[in-house]
């Protein structure tokens, strides 16, 4: 499997599996499913209420593992993350990311120093951000001169968030995709059925690919086991240049699917 290498010299697999919305008592067989398919990544954050079923799936202990701190927790970040260690039954996760910014609140510069700290504290290997917005980025690096590992953003063939994107690759921040699948919609569209079925692959690995190809980190999510093989042999998927040109073109600047990151 190909992994990326993160700005802190530490490696993360490009792909991995996401569980948003897949129950507490439901996730650790997909967690299991995933880890026998093939996947070493694993994304869950507080608010998702299944941290400790994720953790009862860790059956390897090679797994890449990603947990996020909710927006009502900013001024709290070592005990929330204590809180997802315990259910999780880990003494560290991989990566831990400000969940949203809340610029609102005005206090994601004080809670990205409390990640650096919990760094330092052995609690996390790395520390990203999610939902940030270039002028986020600006204000904690130039606050705290730490640059986040990861930027895990919503990024799909119909919402591409080229801006952000460049922005990422200028400053050595991974891109990691949140709904690459489109939440399952871009699944049906035309243009992704003709080149899946020119291919003989499924959709979902065609778009899986096109991420792959990107240079994103990208975590699709099924709640259904038999589809987990599937989505991780899309990186047996190799799309042509004109393939790859013809999913960038679907890009739409209105394809937002998920909430405005000054909006939550
Ligand atoms: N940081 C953030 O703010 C944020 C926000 C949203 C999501 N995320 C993360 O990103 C992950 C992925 O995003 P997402 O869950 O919103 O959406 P997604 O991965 O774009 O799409 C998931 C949908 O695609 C379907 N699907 C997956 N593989 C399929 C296949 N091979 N064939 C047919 N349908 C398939 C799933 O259905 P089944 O489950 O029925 O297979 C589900 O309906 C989340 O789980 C979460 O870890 C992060």
């Amino acid at each position: 499997m190909t992994s990326l290498t993160l700005n802190d010299a530490r490696m993360i697999p490009q792909l991995g599996l996401g569980t948003y919305q897949i129950p507490d008592a439901q996730v650790a067989a997909i967690v299991r499913g995933g880890l026998d398919a093939g996947f070493r990544l694993i994304d869950t954050a507080a608010i998702y209420h299944n941290e400790r079923g994720v953790g009862e799936g860790l059956v390897h202990d090679d797994v890449f593992l990603t947990t996020k701190l909710w927006n009502d927790r900013h001024a709290d970040a070592a005990a929330a993350l204590d809180e997802s260690l315990a259910l999780l039954g880990r003494d560290e996760v991989d990566l831990y990311l400000i969940h949203w910014p809340r610029p609102e609140a005005d206090d994601y510069v004080d809670a990205w120093r409390a990640l650096v700290d919990l760094r330092e504290a052995g609690k996390t290997r790395s520390i990203g951000v999610s939902n940030f917005l270039p002028e986020h980025l600006d204000r904690i690096i130039a606050e705290t001169g730490v640059t986040p590992a990861v930027n895990q953003i919503e990024l799909h063939p119909t919402f591409q968030q080229r801006d952000c994107v460049a922005y990422h690759a200028d400053h050595g921040i991974v891109t990691q995709s949140w709904s690459p699948l489109g939440q399952g919609e871009t699944l049906k569209d035309d243009r992704i059925v003709a080149i899946a079925d020119r291919l003989g692959a499924t959709p979902a690995q065609v778009i899986i690919a096109w991420h792959l190809a990107k240079g994103f980190s990208v975590i699709p999510k099924t709640a259904n086991v038999d589809r987990l093989p599937s989505n991780f042999a899309a990186q047996e998927v190799k799309l042509a240049d004109d393939d790859i040109a013809a999913i960038d073109a679907m890009n739409d600047r209105d394809g937002r699917m998920g909430p405005h990151p000054n909006e939550l």
